[in-house]
């Protein structure tokens, strides 16, 4: 089955074209990033506007891409929500109005069902799985008994991790977004200069809490003054930030794992590209002898071929969204088990 997928849930305008959720034939990801940068974070409005601008482009090149027409393409897969909901109309209006022109089947489907199976286009893995979403929105806990069957573990009560570093970064001067850099910086510092909290670490939950974490280091500057937003000091900063949040991601983790008696991992999302949280993850899956999967650094950013792995499966399975469908801007995943199988 050929399957066309577009994801506009925040600022990537993204559209690929994957057979039988595996095969990745075409995927263009098309980033408002440089735009959204000068507001120091995503402008809703501006989304919406350049998403209706790039999303028929995306597909057509990437239709061209996996030398096909839309008469190849046999379903339409979009993000339903959670995100944007202006942004996430655009993506999921198009997809509904090419499902209608061409008569063809089409489902709505969840933006962290896409980020949990983003490592199946690498390799599939078996369930039951634990995974760890971390992106700007979400930190979040799951075990996995199979697509669309999701149970919530633990979640952030504040901040998600991608937030954390994104706002750590703005007040370090760093930029928008700043996750990629406090990476890079933190390569060249000492993770023990600066003593930073790692919260909620023996709570005894599968909870996040990260907005402390980010008071922590608007105390140091205030106290060290701006010397500390460059040089030496700022790597050792940020290399003791990305280990306070490593820490925690890796910590809470291992408690899930070992709840849930399972030896399988995923950890998906944004912030799954950051070195620390795969260096930490990997050393956590080779003392507790688990598999582990955490997709390359491009599927695991936002994309549309991971949203077509959970889409194809629903349409191959008969499940399919009405055309009235509408975008949501909250929207619990565990919640889906109940919708797909009622
Ligand atoms: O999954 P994603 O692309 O979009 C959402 O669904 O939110 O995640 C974006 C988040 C941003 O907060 C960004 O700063 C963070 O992922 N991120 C990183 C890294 N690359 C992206 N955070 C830490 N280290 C990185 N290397
Ligand atoms: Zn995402």
């Amino acid at each position: 089955m050929l399957t066309l997928a577009i994801e506009t849930s925040c600022d990537e305008t993204a559209a690929a074209v994957v057979r039988d959720g595996q095969e990745v034939l075409g995927s263009v990801i098309s980033s408002q990033v440089a735009i959204h940068a000068e507001y120091g974070g995503v402008v809703p409005e501006i989304a919406s506007r350049k998403h209706l601008e790039a999303v028929v482009p995306a597909i057509t090149e990437s239709l061209f891409q996996a030398s096909v027409t839309l008469d190849d393409i046999q379903g339409v897969v979009a993000t339903r929500g959670p995100g944007l909901v202006g942004a996430l109309l655009v993506g999921l209006s198009t997809a509904k109005g090419i499902a209608y022109v061409r008569k063809l089947p089409f489902v709505g489907v969840h933006h962290i069902e896409g980020h949990l199976f983003a490592g199946f286009l690498e390799k599939p893995v078996p369930f039951p799985f634990l995974a760890l979403v971390v992106s700007g929105g979400h930190t979040h806990l799951y075990r996995v008994d199979g697509i669309g069957r999701y149970r919530q573990l633990g979640q952030t009560l504040d901040d998600a991790a991608g937030e954390a570093f994104d706002k750590t970064a703005t007040l370090l001067g760093l930029g928008y977004p700043g996750g990629m850099v406090i990476d890079r910086l933190a390569r060249e510092g000492n993770p023990k200069r600066y003593q930073l909290p790692r919260p909620l670490l023996h709570d005894g939950s599968c909870n996040f809490s990260f907005s402390g974490l980010k008071t922590a280091v608007a105390t140091i500057v205030r106290r060290e003054g701006d010397q500390v937003k460059e040089g030496q000091p700022l790597q050792d900063l940020c290399a003791s930030f990305q280990a306070a949040v490593t820490e925690v991601l890796v910590a809470k983790t291992s408690a899930a794992i070992a709840q849930e008696g399972v030896n399988r991992l995923v950890v998906a999302g944004g912030v799954a590209c950051n070195s620390g949280l795969r260096a930490g993850m990997a050393v956590l899956s080779e003392r507790e002898g688990l598999e582990l999967s955490i997709p390359a650094p491009l599927l695991c950013s936002d994309n549309a071929a991971m949203i077509a792995v959970p889409g194809n499966f629903y349409l191959e399975q008969g499940i399919t969204d009405d055309l009235t469908l509408d975008a949501v801007a909250t929207w619990p995943l565990a919640t889906v088990t109940a919708l797909r199988y009622p």
